[in-house]
Parts: C-alpha cells; structure tokens; sequence
C-alpha cells in the first residue's frame, strides 16, 4: 500500500532531509585515516539529537547503531565499531536517515579516505553517482519504477559494473521502509506507476566485480560475494500535486551549488 503525501507533507518532510543531509556535509571533516567509524556514528548520533532529530536506524529491526557504514566490499548496512579504523585508499558510504516532526529523511553519500585513492575505487564511486542522478532524471509524473532501474542499470553496465538485487529503494514517511519497491535494474515501462504525493529513496549498490551479496553472520552488514568494491549515493525524492519532483535530502552546500563530487 503506497501512503500518498499531500504537497504540506512532502514540504514538511524538508525538515528531516534537510538535517540527514547537513550532517553528510559535516562528517566530511571527519573522515581520514585514523578515525574509527563509532567515532563518525557518535558525532552524527550527538549532533541529530541536539537538533531534535531521532536517529531512525538506532534499534530499528534490532540495528544497534545511528548510522550505517559501509566500507570498501561492504555493500550496506555496516555496523560502526571502534575496531573499525579508516585506512588511507578505502571508500566509504555513510548513511543518515533522521526522523523530525515525525517524517524520515533518508541519504547517503561516498567518501574517499585520504589522497591515494585506487583509480578503480574513485571511478566505481563515481559511477555509482551518476547512477543516482540516472535514476533521479527518469523520474516524473506518470513514468514507471522500471524506468529507473533501467536508467541505472544501462549507466552501470555499460561502465562495466554490476547493480546490486538484494537491496532497493523504498517509499518513505512516516515510516522508514514503505511501497513501494524502487528496483535499481530492470525494464523500462514496467512496475508502479509514480505520481503526485509519492515519496521515496533512490539508492543504487554499485559492484565493481559480481551484484550478489551475502550477509555476514552479525545479520546486517552485507558484503559482495566476490569481496570486489562497491559504492552507493542515496536521495529521498517527492512528487508534488503539480508533478514536480523536488529532492527532499539536499543539504545546504549542494543547494549552494557545490560540485556534486
Ligand atoms: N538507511 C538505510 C536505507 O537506505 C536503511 C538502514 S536500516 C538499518 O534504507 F537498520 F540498517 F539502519
Ligand atoms: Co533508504
Ligand atoms: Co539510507
């Protein structure tokens, strides 16, 4: 069942994406070789709260953590742990979604550790946001699901990498993971119709090597079956009355026009 929002719902939904994505622009000071991901998850966890935030990941479905950070093979969901320490040359995706005045905002980005940087490892990044934006351009008023999966799909595997199955986008609100499904591969003209008052996240797994995932045995973090890289960018887009598509997860220095990457 999809949950339309009315056009002061999805402008009500601003709040929570505008504080998930300021606090992607903030951890970038803190991301270098060094710093162990609970310490990222700590400042992200003080700095939602502080600002009337709730950090939706922390308990849901028995997660333990604020945020999820996925490094290097990682594909999603990973666990921050003060074991975990950055290394100069890995990748990371660092996922926020905040729940203010009841609605969730939901995004994420990659960060590139340190200067030395395999050229694989910053290109798969980069492919992985022009898959995001892929998708993002094939929505409107009246298009199908399967218009972006298709988009993503073609971008991706022509730059010979794979897009992840396991894990799809998702309608979002007042709960974390509504319908509908918003598959990151498929066909075009296929799947739910999109319209006004639907609200929902892009967020494609980009593999340098195979798509298939395997979870690991603490039942979140989900690593490629190969052990190859992968990459991911997350926005919450929103369809209004009139068809406009505004994304709901731009943080104040992208609206200034920042260079996306
Ligand atoms: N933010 C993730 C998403 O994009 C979901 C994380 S669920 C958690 O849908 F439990 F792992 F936090
Ligand atoms: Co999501
Ligand atoms: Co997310």
């Amino acid at each position: 069942m999809i949950v339309l929002k009315s056009d002061a719902e999805i402008d009500a939904m601003r709040s929570a994406g505008r504080l998930s994505a300021t606090l992607l622009d903030l951890i970038g000071d803190y991301v270098k070789p060094g710093v162990s991901t609970l310490e990222l998850n700590d400042i992200v966890h003080d700095y939602t709260v502080k600002h009337g935030g709730i950090p939706a990941p922390l308990n849901y479905k028995g997660f333990p953590k604020s945020i999820c950070t996925s490094v290097n093979e990682v594909v999603c969901h990973g666990i921050p742990s003060s074991k975990q320490k950055l290394k100069e040359g890995d990748i990371i995706n660092i996922d926020v979604t905040s729940i203010v005045d009841g609605f969730h905002g939901d995004t994420s980005r990659m960060y590139l550790v340190g200067q030395n940087i395999p050229p694989v490892a910053r290109r798969l990044t980069e492919v992985a946001h022009a898959c995001l934006f892929k998708g993002i351009e094939a929505v409107h008023d009246g298009a199908r699901t399967g218009d972006i999966g298709a988009a993503i799909q073609r971008y991706a595997e022509g730059q010979g990498f794979s897009v992840v199955r396991e894990f799809v986008g998702h309608g979002i609100g007042r709960v974390f993971h509504e319908d509908p499904q918003i598959l990151h591969y498929g066909q075009a003209g296929k799947g739910t119709r999109l319209g006004p008052g639907m609200v929902f996240t892009i967020e494609p797994m980009i593999n340098e090597g195979h798509w298939k995932v395997k979870v690991q045995r603490d039942g979140w973090t989900a690593v490629t079956i190969d052990n190859g890289l992968s990459a991911q960018w997350e926005h919450t887009l929103g369809i209004k009355s009139d068809g406009e598509v505004v994304i709901l997860t731009e943080s104040p220095l992208e609206i200034a026009g920042r260079p996306k990457m």
